[in-house]
């Protein structure tokens, strides 16, 4: 894709709202680079590119399922193969915890992890299958090659705690102070906060994510007054009071398998889906950014920016494992 005038309008208005914020004490790894497997496992990438697409034609619907593993992976003890780890006998992992219990595209995880040891045994991490894995997933969605780069050599970690999901991943209930802090002790500004929200431009929730704003907002059986009417009823129709646990609304309504700048465009509209994404219209820079990032040019640069930063969350990573759900 070329880069349009917008995208380098985009760039010089995001460096200058960012200049002077930094990070708060969180470690990006530096050392995580595009040629990690160079040497080592050549058809690495290729192979997880083909094994991803395979299964997003399959069912598109995993490819929003892929990214949202990413962003799991990493806001816990960083991007380590955490998320991925089973519950064993006195240990209650991520994957076990209440934010985790709607992931899923695990199986297309371990599908390529067995590829990759029958080619190249314990050279390529779980940590950095995800990643690649998301990035494949939407860029085949999209319908390009690769919408962002994907620095390797990270190694998985040997700790997972379901408690440490809870504590690290935000609730859709957040409000915008909330998940400003969530964001900023990752390292990740509010630039990147509205960026990667937009990532909910793709995918369903479930009907209990975001009940409460239809029936019980502030428990005195009330609806959230920040929600648009006509949408609140269309979901109240979707979810009724007493909703079957499996049933699912798309969060951009009517585009929730393009990758696109629309879910801002909704969120403006008051028909953000979770109390979360309305919240970026609370505080007026993160608003800002909102409207900014509507253009597809912007929100594909900023989004493919933020979503490298978060890939570099550092992990506490050890090993590369046999097998993704449990450790060597
Ligand atoms: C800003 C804070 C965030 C909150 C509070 C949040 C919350 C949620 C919730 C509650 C769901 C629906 C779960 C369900 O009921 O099935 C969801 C889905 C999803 N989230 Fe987020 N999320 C956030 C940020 C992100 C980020 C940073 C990404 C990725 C970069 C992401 C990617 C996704 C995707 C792709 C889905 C759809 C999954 C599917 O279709 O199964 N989210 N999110
Ligand atoms: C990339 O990182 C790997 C370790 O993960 C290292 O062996 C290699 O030398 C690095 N390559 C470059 C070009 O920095
Ligand atoms: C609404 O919320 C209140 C306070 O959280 C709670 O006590 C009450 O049971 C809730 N009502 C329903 C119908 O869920
Ligand atoms: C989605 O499409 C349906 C059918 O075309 C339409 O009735 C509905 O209003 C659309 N929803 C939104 C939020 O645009």
């Amino acid at each position: 894709m070329r880069p349009s005038f917008s995208v380098v309008l985009a760039t010089i208005l995001v460096a200058a709202t960012t200049a002077g914020v930094c990070s708060a004490g969180v470690e990006l790894s530096p050392e995580l680079n595009e040629s990690s497997y160079l040497l080592s496992c050549p058809s690495a990438e290729q192979i997880v590119k083909e094994v991803t697409q395979a299964a997003v034609q399959r069912n598109p619907a995993v490819a929003p399922k892929l990214l949202r593993l990413h962003f799991h992976d990493c806001f816990v003890r960083g991007c380590d193969g955490s998320i991925l780890l089973n519950s064993t006998p006195g240990n209650k992992a991520e994957k076990d915890a209440p934010p985790s219990l709607t992931l899923g595209g695990y199986e297309i995880i371990d599908e390529i992890k067995t590829k990759l040891e029958e080619r190249c045994p314990q050279v390529v991490s779980c940590a950095d299958i995800v990643a690649l894995a998301a990035r494949d997933a939407v860029s085949f969605l999209h319908g390009s090659y690769s919408l962002w780069p994907v620095p390797t050599g990270r190694k998985d970690g040997r700790i997972s705690r379901a408690e440490e999901a809870v504590a690290n991943i935000p609730s859709p209930f957040s409000d915008f102070a909330t998940l400003r802090r969530r964001f900023q002790s990752k390292g990740l500004d509010v630039v990147d906060l509205v960026a990667l929200s937009g990532a909910h431009t793709i995918g369903v929730s479930h009907c209990e994510s975001f009940a409460k704003r239809l029936y019980n907002f502030t428990g005195k059986g009330d609806a959230d007054p920040s929600l648009d009417k006509r949408y609140a009823d269309f979901l109240r129709r979707k979810c009724p009071p007493k909703f079957n646990n499996g049933v699912t609304v798309e969060m951009d309504p009517n585009s929730s398998l393009s990758f696109d700048s629309h879910y801002y465009q909704v969120v403006e509209q008051h028909m953000g889906l979770f109390r979360s994404d309305a919240a970026l219209l609370e505080d007026s820079t993160s608003a800002w950014l909102v409207d900014f990032m509507r253009n597809d040019d912007v929100f594909l640069a900023k989004f493919a920016h933020s979503v490298v930063k978060m890939g570099r969350i550092a992990g506490d990573g050890v090993e590369i494992r046999k097998h993704c759900w449990v450790v060597n």
